[in-house]
């Protein structure tokens, strides 16, 4: 993050002094705690706390003064509305909480409840304030899919004294239980509870009420001058609050349920530890509250960059999940109850805004997040380069320099697919301006870069240098298009360029600007092959209260920005997403966008890619990386990486070597440092750290067509793209919080990174009985539980899951656009019957013309009974696909791999060398069937601890074909196996 927000210019000169003057800053130690509040220094956190803490003392007797007036109740098209009344003691006025639980068709239940004296904006806004009076009831304009309200019109209503049952959802088998008094919602799947609103009582919606004034002497506060609720100070920075203090709470229990997940980013186990104190428990709750923390702790419930309020909860034979749609800061607390069962009970607290909370009965992982997904929206289909490697730092400081990293990482035979120009490349931190001294031609970079097929990616951050002769700020403010100051004043505050004044892309005007800014023919200097980097967007100031934009700012439409804070940094990537898709890339065409952002919100994977922001070159971050992106992938949002090699510091060659081999399993995978640091593309370190860090960045070029297969699947059904043991094995418990090892796609690639200094084995954990063979030396791993694995560092630990197909292109080129013409190789690892699946999506890469079924959706299956491999197209639309292929037609499967061959064929005469045994192939070329023979080659295992290997080479099988491949003349004699798939 920052050196200084004063940073002299990126000419040449100003670059030497920025330079030197980076000598003179030492790095903090750790991150500033007191930069951020805790529970106990954020009014609305603390309040709900101690009231929490009230509820559950044995001695209060509390009972939930909320209550559902039962004359108000109404089921209207899969809509239950119905008024909530809460009880205040020492009024005789009961608050009005306008209830509404909407139901879907597949089985997602919203509940929202709001508050009807500020619906109708009956309420008195304190000082000058011209924010909006409603609680915020927009963050579903942002966080869900247009078009999501798909109302399941079945629902089955029945009141039976103070108790409405509704039955919904596929074949009727959810049930929502509502108690009208106290009020709760428990909801029931298969005859089970699995997940419980108001379960204990703390629900608490902060009802509007004037600022009661200042107690007489020795008189007590009115209960209604709730502490924290008015004028809050912190570091400096005071927070009117105009609509008084406002926040919502509830508590959710998963009965039964011992692990939850979710809820990313936190520097934290996938596992959601407790946070209520006690031994290897947090004192603190998970806090959402996009922030730009520098030099961030690990293993710590402290808040991060984004927010996905999302949270997972899983037991054996079960998965459920909820959403809490609120796009305000957030606390969760998670406590768990043993009896005979865990429980694991949660309370979520959020400043401002509707209480929105949305229940998934799942049953298990992949309907969970098919369903989550179904509201959210999916991964957005990346084109191919931003799934390849990344090679960024702060900054590559001049043509000259990007050349340079250019022309060596070629000269070492290192793949890469993107170079990354920081905040540096602008003139002055004039962003959409190239420095005039460092970057006199960019056009012809460009075209340079272009000329392997790689591109650029250019920071573009949301502050806009307040200063004169600029014309993005003076477009900025003639449009009125700027976050606006509590006195509805334009917004100043500092940032990387000093003075700054934020794009309010809440508003769609300034959408609309912004992307006139990205044409090709306005951005000077920009070409087809330049995409974008957001940073800062939580939004990071440097001088607002906790390093971000003070909550009384007002947005478009008056929203408050704390009503909004964390969906500030989606709008403002979505409004980057949407320039790179209008832009015109010549003749009229349009590209696929890649957007890296580093705020987000639920729904931002239908926009871009994230990271973990400013992570350092330290073990432990390391460590943490891999947890960290489980958890994005279980909140829908799996398109995600952290900086390879570490941000801030100068990591070991041991240490950089090691993070390489862990980042080719990252989704995103980009190596990037601060500028402060030393060099270390991965020439510098030489061998033999250089030639393994080769090795690493090619097995990720080699596994592409099965990384792209898994972005697929993610696109079309939320399905993690790197998975955990309980999500690949949901029914293992002993694995169930297992986040050190890590499933690539549907590939059966298990990997497990070493993250350790000195360390030259790891252990895998195996969740089942099925055979493991080691990716480079076939050894054979079997048996439920650990395994070690020897990884000097030359190795990267790797096994392949028994019964899966990977795809792979095994020649090495210098970036993935020139290996789009390559053949690929079938590796079929067969399962200990004998028995393979794999599957194989490949399109373009670049346009659009997917959308119109331009493209290959394959499954694989090798039968090991009739020992046959067969390709059976999955295309929706067979025309269409058909029409591809003709586009696809050169690319042939040129290598099938058959590791474990004996667990399906006999191999006997192969063995001796005897045998001229070949394999048949038979294709559908064009309505044609074609027929011929293709070699062999066979490798006997070394040992019965090692698998044996056939391999068919030249097969020249057509990829987008219908094919068989038959096997039965190299193993007629072995016993067939019994066993189907
Ligand atoms: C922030 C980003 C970092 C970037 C730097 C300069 O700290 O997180 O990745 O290099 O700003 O733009």
């Amino acid at each position: 993050m920052r050196v200084s927000a004063l940073s002299p210019s990126n000419s040449a000169g100003g670059l030497t002094i920025l330079l030197l003057l980076l000598d003179f800053i030492a790095p903090a130690a750790t991150v500033k705690h007191e930069n951020f509040k805790t529970c106990s220094q954020s009014g609305f956190c603390r309040r709900n706390r101690a009231f929490a803490d009230h509820a559950l003392a044995p001695e209060s007797n509390w009972v939930s003064p909320y209550e559902i007036k039962e004359n108000t109740l109404l089921l209207q098209n899969g809509i239950l509305t119905a008024e909530i009344l809460k009880t205040v003691p020492g009024r005789t006025e009961k608050v009005v909480l306008p209830l509404n639980i909407n139901f879907q068709k597949n089985g997602a239940v919203r509940v929202t409840i709001d508050e009807l004296k500020r619906t109708k904006g009956d309420i008195v806004l304190r000082g000058e304030s011209k924010a909006r009076k409603e609680r915020y009831n927009e963050a579903e304009r942002w966080a869900l899919v247009p078009g999501w309200d798909v109302r399941d019109d079945k629902v089955v209503y029945d009141n039976q004294k103070g108790q409405i049952t509704l039955t919904f959802g596929p074949e009727l088998k959810y049930k929502a239980i509502i108690t009208v008094y106290p009020f709760n919602v428990k909801f029931e799947r298969d005859g089970e509870t699995h997940v419980v609103l108001n379960d204990r009582g703390l629900m608490n919606v902060e009802h509007w009420r004037a600022q009661p004034p200042e107690p007489e002497e020795g008189k007590e506060k009115s209960p209604e001058d709730l502490d924290g609720g008015w004028d809050e100070t912190f570091g400096g920075n005071t927070d009117t609050k105009p609509r008084g203090p406002e926040a919502v709470a509830m508590d959710i229990s998963f009965p039964g349920y011992e692990y939850v997940f979710g809820i990313p980013s936190h520097a934290t186990s996938l596992s959601l530890k407790t946070t209520r104190g006690g031994e290897g428990a947090y004192e603190e709750p998970y806090r959402l509250f996009n922030a730009d923390v520098f030099e961030y702790i690990v293993d710590s419930p402290m808040t991060l960059y984004g927010s996905i309020p999302f949270m997972q909860a899983h037991r054996k034979g079960s998965s459920v999940g909820v959403l809490w749609l609120n796009a305000a800061e957030t606390w969760v607390d998670v406590v768990k109850e043993k009896k005979t069962k865990t429980d694991t009970k949660t309370h979520w607290v959020s400043e401002a805004g509707q209480l929105d909370v949305w229940v998934f009965l799942g049953p298990n992982p992949s309907t969970l997040y098919k369903t989550y997904g179904e509201l959210t929206g999916f991964t957005k289909m990346p084109p191919t380069f931003a799934i390849a490697y990344h090679q960024c730092r702060w900054n590559y400081v001049s043509e000259d320099d990007v050349r340079d990293v250019d022309r060596k990482l070629d000269k070492h035979n290192i793949p890469y697919d993107v170079i990354w120009l920081d905040i540096e490349y602008s003139d002055n931190k004039r962003y959409f301006l190239f420095d005039k001294l460092a970057f006199k031609h960019p056009e012809s970079m460009m075209k340079n870069i272009e000329k392997t097929e790689r591109k650029v990616v250019l920071i573009n951050d949301p502050h806009i240098k307040n200063t004169n002769d600029y014309h993005v700020v003076e477009e900025l403010k003639s449009k009125d298009l700027a976050v606006k100051d509590k006195s509805s004043e334009i917004y100043e505050g500092w940032c990387w360029p000093g003075s700054s004044h934020w794009i309010d892309t809440f508003n769609p005007a300034a959408i609309e600007w912004w992307k006139s800014l990205f044409q090709l023919d306005k951005f000077k200097g920009t070409a087809k092959n330049t995409f974008f980097w957001n940073d800062m967007n939580e939004p990071s100031v440097f001088n607002g209260p906790e390093t971000t934009m003070p909550k009384d700012n007002l947005h478009f439409g008056n929203w408050e920005h704390r009503d909004v804070h964390n969906v500030y940094g989606m709008t403002f990537m979505n409004a980057t997403h949407q320039a790179l898709e209008a832009r015109d890339i010549g003749k009229g065409k349009t590209q696929r966008s890649f957007v890296l952002t580093r705020a987000f919100f639920a729904g931002a994977q239908r926009i871009g890619a994230m990271w973990t922001g400013d992570n350092e070159a330290k073990w432990e971050h390391l460590q943490a990386a891999l947890p960290m992106l489980l958890s994005q992938g279980i909140a829908g949002f799996p398109f995600s990486g952290a900086d390879v090699g570490g941000f801030f510091g100068n990591p070991s060659n041991e240490l950089l070597t090691r993070w390489y081999q862990s980042g080719i399993w990252y989704p995103f995978f980009r190596a990037h440092a601060h500028i402060d640091s030393k060099r270390r593309e991965p020439y510098v370190a030489g061998d033999p750290y250089t030639g393994i860090i080769r090795d690493a960045i090619r097995l990720r070029y080699t596994l592409l067509p099965a990384w792209y297969t898994a972005f697929h699947r993610a696109s079309k059904d939320g399905m993690p793209i790197i998975r955990p043991n309980f999500v690949v094995h949901p029914d293992d418990e002993e694995g169930f919080a297992i986040d050190d090892q890590t499933y690539i796609g549907d590939t059966g690639l298990l990997v497990k990174p070493v993250v350790a200094e000195g360390v030259d084995k790891v252990d895998f954990y195996l969740a089942d009985d099925e055979v493991y063979y080691d990716y480079w030396t076939h050894k054979i791993y079997q048996g439920k539980g650990r395994k070690d694995y020897s990884a000097p560092l030359d190795t990267i630990p790797i096994l392949m899951r028994g019964g899966h197909i990977i795809p792979r292109r095994d020649r090495h080129r210098r970036s993935s656009g020139l290996m789009k013409h390559d053949p690929f190789t079938l590796v079929l690892v067969l399962n200990k019957r004998g028995h393979a699946m794999g599957f194989f999506y490949h399109d373009d890469g670049e346009s659009f013309d997917y959308k119109q079924g331009a493209y290959i959706n394959r499954q694989f299956m090798y039968n090991g009974s009739l020992k046959t491999l067969t390709s059976r197209d999955l295309h929706k639309d067979r025309a269409a696909g058909a029409a591809y292929k003709k586009v696809a037609k050169a690319l042939q499967v040129e290598k099938i791999v058959i590791v474990g061959a004996s667990n399906s064929l006999d191999i006997t005469a192969l063995a001796k060398g005897k045998s001229k045994a070949k394999a048949l192939l038979v294709e559908e070329d064009d309505g044609k069937i074609k027929e011929w023979e293709a070699s062999l080659s066979y490798t006997a295992a070394a040992d019965k601890d090692h698998a044996d290997i056939l391999v068919i080479k030249n097969t020249k099988l057509k990829i987008g074909n219908d094919w068989t491949v038959y096997l039965e003349q190299v193993g007629g004699e072995k016993d067939t196996p019994k066993d189907e798939l």
